[in-house]
């Protein structure tokens, strides 16, 4: 069986949650690689809906989830997803890297202070947490909260932390009373956590070397890469597919194929530049159908026409073969469904995007224009399966393929598991 990773090719959103949760009927093993508590994951199985954070979106099966080394682990939110998903009857399986980052209450208050308003961050505490690690005198990881060690390296942390944190406004007293406080909490999760810690390499790697399936979910998206998207509008991980090795200690070689989701539109939540967005009444239309409206923040999604240059520069980046294009139903009732195939920048035309600001904010998409379809009730073609599928809906899937030069494994036509339509060509990933 195969090791895949399943990435967004777009800002976030993609409906990576409902592809992995799809996928995780056959994997053995679900592995988020990177990102934090900033995503939000939504799985809709048997009428109930999930919202994860920091969980694999494995977890609303049951099956075995990994937070990677390069996931940045908020105990707070880890803890009360746990408790969330138990008392909502899910058995929780998973294991949380001991090299993961340590998110602390402070970073996500620095955030708040410092980058939410300037880059409409989610505030939840990436950036500083992310800075800290690189910075290394202030970055503690999983393994160190269950070190002996923690008191004192704690004390080190906020002895070069001190200034930053009163600057912001977020340490205004005594700081050992700081300190002790932080060490009380910590206590606290060390009980709660230590069954769920260990070595995340060995388990991935192992179970690769067994023939296992194992699916890496990537969170946030290829344009918001911290070195691949529109910088300094991203997020602090690396979300494109290398991010999956570096993020859960596997080889490149290890990884079979690499599955883009993509809704059959575009949306971006928060700042930054957005060649094809859309105001006005269609743009209102496809916001109130797609329902967008950030799931960890709950702000509304700028949304536009399809953007096939930035599609083409995801795929290239995270060397994609696959495509999951999702939510073709919200485009329903359009007479006609716009595409940009190209940007016209200073008077040259450009196919593949450039992931520059001042580029991106200068480039004037160049639509081409295809028929639009009507569906009102999507029952009957989940039924009857791809082939049933209106020729619009496959004339715009295989439009996207041969454009981006990747075969869709499934399409999504509403949030809920059934709502998902596979092609033939799953079957040359998973062995049906
Ligand atoms: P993720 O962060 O990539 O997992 O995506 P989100 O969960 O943040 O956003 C995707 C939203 O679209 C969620 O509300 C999903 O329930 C919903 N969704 C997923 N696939 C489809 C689809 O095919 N059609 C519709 N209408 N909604 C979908
Ligand atoms: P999922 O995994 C969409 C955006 C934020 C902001 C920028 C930086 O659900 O697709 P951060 O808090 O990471 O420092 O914010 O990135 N962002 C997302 N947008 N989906 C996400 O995750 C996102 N995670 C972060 O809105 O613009
Ligand atoms: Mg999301």
């Amino acid at each position: 069986m195969p090791a895949v990773v399943v990435v967004g090719m777009q800002f976030g959103d993609e409906s990576k949650g409902a592809v992995v949760d799809y996928l995780a009927e056959w994997a053995d093993l679900v592995v988020r690689y990177n990102g934090g508590s900033n995503a939000g994951h939504t799985v809709v199985a048997n009428g109930e809906k999930y919202k994860l954070h920091l969980m694999p979106s494995s977890v609303v099966r049951g099956k075995r989830g990994v937070l990677g080394a390069g996931v940045a682990f908020d105990p707070e939110v880890f803890l009360e997803e746990l408790r969330d998903l138990k008392s909502r009857g899910r058995n929780i399986d998973v294991l949380v890297s001991l090299k993961a980052a340590l998110l602390l209450p402070y970073h996500k208050e620095l955030d708040s202070a410092i980058s939410g308003g300037r880059l409409g961050t989610t505030k939840r505490g990436i950036g500083p947490a992310y800075q800290d690690k690189m910075a290394r005198v202030t970055g503690l990881k999983v393994a160190d909260l269950f070190s002996p060690r923690f008191p004192q390296r704690l004390k080190e942390v906020l002895e070069i932390k001190e200034n930053e944190l009163r600057n912001a406004g977020i340490l205004t007293g005594d700081v050992e009373e700081y300190y002790l406080k932080l060490l009380a909490k910590a206590e606290e999760w060390r009980n709660s956590l230590s069954a769920f810690i260990g070595d995340d390499h060995l388990e991935v790697n192992e179970a690769i070397a067994e023939g296992k399936f194992v699916v890496f979910e990537g969170a946030q998206g290829t344009m918001l890469d911290v070195d691949h998207g529109t910088y300094p509008f991203v997020t602090s991980s690396n979300p494109v597919a290398g991010g999956a090795c570096t993020g859960a200690g596997v080889s490149p070689l290890a990884i079979d194929f690499v599955v883009g989701v993509m809704k059959a539109y575009t949306t971006r939540v928060g700042k930054g530049p957005f060649p094809t967005e859309l105001s006005g009444d269609i743009a209102d239309y496809i916001r109130d159908r797609g329902g967008e409206y950030g799931t960890t923040t709950g702000r509304p999604r700028r949304v536009g026409w399809l953007d096939l240059p930035m599609l083409r520069y995801s795929a290239m980046i995270n060397g994609i073969g696959y495509l999951a294009i999702r939510k073709l139903d919200v485009l329903s009732g359009l007479d006609r469904v716009k595409v940009a195939v190209a940007y016209e920048i200073d008077g040259e035309e450009v196919r593949i995007a450039p992931p520059y600001v001042d580029e991106l904010e200068k480039a004037k998409p160049i639509y081409e224009e295809l028929e639009g379809w009507k569906v009102n009730d999507w029952n009957e073609f989940v039924k009857g399966g791809w082939s049933s599928l209106p020729e619009e809906v496959k004339n715009y899937v295989s439009f996207i393929e041969r454009e981006v030069e990747a075969k869709a494994i499934l399409i999504g036509v509403g949030p809920d598991r059934e709502m998902t339509i596979p092609t033939p060509h799953l079957r040359e990933i998973i062995p049906l």
